[in-house]
């Protein structure tokens, strides 16, 4: 059964955010380790080999418009849901929000939309070309309170307490260096800020959308552990939020003390 839970109703679900998880991770790691999960036999040269290495031409043809596996609604849940996705934000009208890892930047018209001419949206990614492709799409759709920046994989260039509200969509577990560059995030929050992370379930009798074992490879650790994490960074769990439609995927949200 789902069931919507309004972003600020702020009501937990220990239910959901705690659910069974079979496939524990084993890594253990220190504030400054590299998670070596994301240099495996099928990412040899990491998850972000490909974001980094590929040309701006390769990247569109790949991951946009149709058949594109960011932005395919037949190919992808969050593609198809990102109007509810967006909606369970609730009120984000005149907010400052940064879009973590915001890829082709598949959110942009519908955030830059949402927090309308008092607010604002700040794009980072590690690509530089996928940010080019977002400075594209910023000017095809006049997104006037929309803006990007690239950053490294330890940090965000942003000066502290810039931010109402921070989301990684489908990005936690591309991220290297999770302690550090969470810690950068969390800096870049205004207290009482928010975070919120959507990310895959773990679990492959729960992913459809890959094949065989794949999810196990991708994503090196399940919920709990990336709950833990965050957690760790000083971020405060506030609910999870269950959207219909995507099945394969969670959404946690967070809050900067
Ligand atoms: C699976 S894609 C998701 C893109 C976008 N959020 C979406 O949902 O369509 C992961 C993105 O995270 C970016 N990324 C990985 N590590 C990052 C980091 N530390 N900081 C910012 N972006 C990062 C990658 O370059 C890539 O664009």
């Amino acid at each position: 059964m789902f069931f919507f839970i309004s972003y600020f109703e702020q009501r937990t679900n220990e239910n959901i955010a705690s659910h069974a998880h079979t496939h524990v991770h084993t890594h253990t790691h220190t504030h400054t380790h590299i998670y070596t999960h994301t240099h495996t036999a099928h990412y040899p040269n990491g998850l972000n080999h490909k974001f980094i290495a590929w040309s701006k031409k390769e990247l569109k043809s790949v991951f946009m418009g149709k058949g594109g596996r960011f932005e395919d609604p037949e190919l992808r849940d969050i593609a198809k849901n990102k109007h509810k996705f967006v909606k369970t934000l609730g009120l984000i009208r005149g907010k400052r929000i940064l879009d973590v890892g915001a890829g082709s930047g598949l959110m942009l018209p519908l955030l830059s939309k949402s927090v309308g001419n008092e607010g604002s949206v700040v794009a980072v990614d590690i690509s530089s070309n996928f940010v080019d492709i977002m400075n594209d799409r910023i000017e095809e759709f006049g997104l006037k309170n929309t803006i990007t920046l690239t950053c490294d994989e330890t940090s965000i260039p942003i000066p502290d307490e810039s931010f109402d509200m921070a989301l990684l969509v489908d990005v936690y577990h591309h991220v290297t260096y999770p302690t550090q560059f969470m810690r950068s995030v969390y800096e870049s929050l205004v207290s009482g800020g928010r975070l919120v992370i959507l990310d895959f379930h773990r679990d492959t009798k729960r992913h459809y959308s890959h094949p065989g074992p794949w999810i196990l490879e991708h994503v090196r650790a399940d919920q709990k552990t990336f709950r833990n994490e965050i957690e760790s960074c000083g971020f405060k769990y506030v609910c999870d939020i269950l959207i219909e439609g995507l099945d394969e995927n969670y959404v946690m949200v967070f809050e900067k003390p």
